[in-house]
């Protein structure tokens, strides 16, 4: 069985004054702190051994949460990210832990409503032989994520937050990886915000055409802004549909 990997770093400086207080992942969605979604997504799917990495401010808020995971039924392991430098510089962090093997990536702020979808992809994954897997889901505001683009049936490109988006297909952050994502990691140079981008590692299994892909119908949502934390919230109450 693959391990699971939850990024849990970043500043979260859309949420401030919020994330002045604590961190963005420990912040409520409705009735459970955010990182228990993405922490029940991946033990849904049989993921037994889970490393959490965070950020250095709120490291030790997260232990006292979820502690060894023995509550859970799963093994919690802890890492911290000195500097936040991009989703792919604080997957990096997951490399010994790996253990060469296959791993479920899945960002903090992600909340998947329905977890049936993403347990047969993880099952369809353990059937490929290498390469990856993204989660996608059709929303209304593409621009705000990574977008694919979809030809033939194929995935051909992840545009990061295009001005114009080729499709209204949103990168979701559940990913699945071989282990030569930590080298495909260490070839890729950091974008113009500085930050090495999970986009770009995606580029990089999609121009080997190692990249597989399955379009979510159920409901999906960040929770990183204002206005998607709402929703978030929104949506976990059943107050919202869509
Ligand atoms: C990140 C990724 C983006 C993806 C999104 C999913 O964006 O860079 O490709 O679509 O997560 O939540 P961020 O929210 O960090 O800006």
């Amino acid at each position: 069985m693959l391990k699971g990997v939850i990024l849990a770093g970043g500043n979260g400086t859309r949420l401030s004054p919020l994330t002045l207080v604590t961190n963005k992942h420990l912040l409520p969605v409705y009735k459970k702190p955010m990182i228990y979604w993405p922490l029940e997504t991946l033990i849904q799917c049989g993921i037994k051994n889970i490393l959490i990495i965070s950020g250095r401010g709120h490291a030790g808020h997260f232990v006292n949460l979820l502690g060894s995971g023995k509550k859970f039924g799963v093994n919690l392991s802890y890492e911290v990210q000195e500097n936040a430098g991009g989703i792919a510089h604080a997957l990096d962090i997951a490399d010994d832990f790996s253990d060469n093997g296959k791993i479920a990536v899945i960002l903090g702020d992600n909340i998947f409503m329905d977890s049936k979808e993403i347990q047969r992809g993880v099952r369809e994954f353990a059937r490929q032989k290498r390469g990856a897997k993204i989660f996608l889901k059709s929303v209304s505001d593409a621009n705000r994520f990574g977008v694919a683009e979809i030809s033939r049936g194929r995935v051909v490109k992840v545009e990061e937050k295009p001005l114009k988006p080729k499709s209204d297909l949103a990168v979701t952050g559940m990913y699945l990886y071989d282990n030569e994502v930590f080298e495909i990691i260490k070839k890729i140079k950091p974008s113009k915000r500085g930050e090495l981008e999970i986009t770009d590692v995606n580029n990089y299994y999609i121009k080997r055409n190692l990249m597989s892909y399955k379009i979510l119908e159920s409901e999906w949502t960040d929770a990183g802004t204002f206005d998607s934390l709402l929703r978030a919230n929104l949506i976990a109450a059943g107050i919202l549909e869509k």
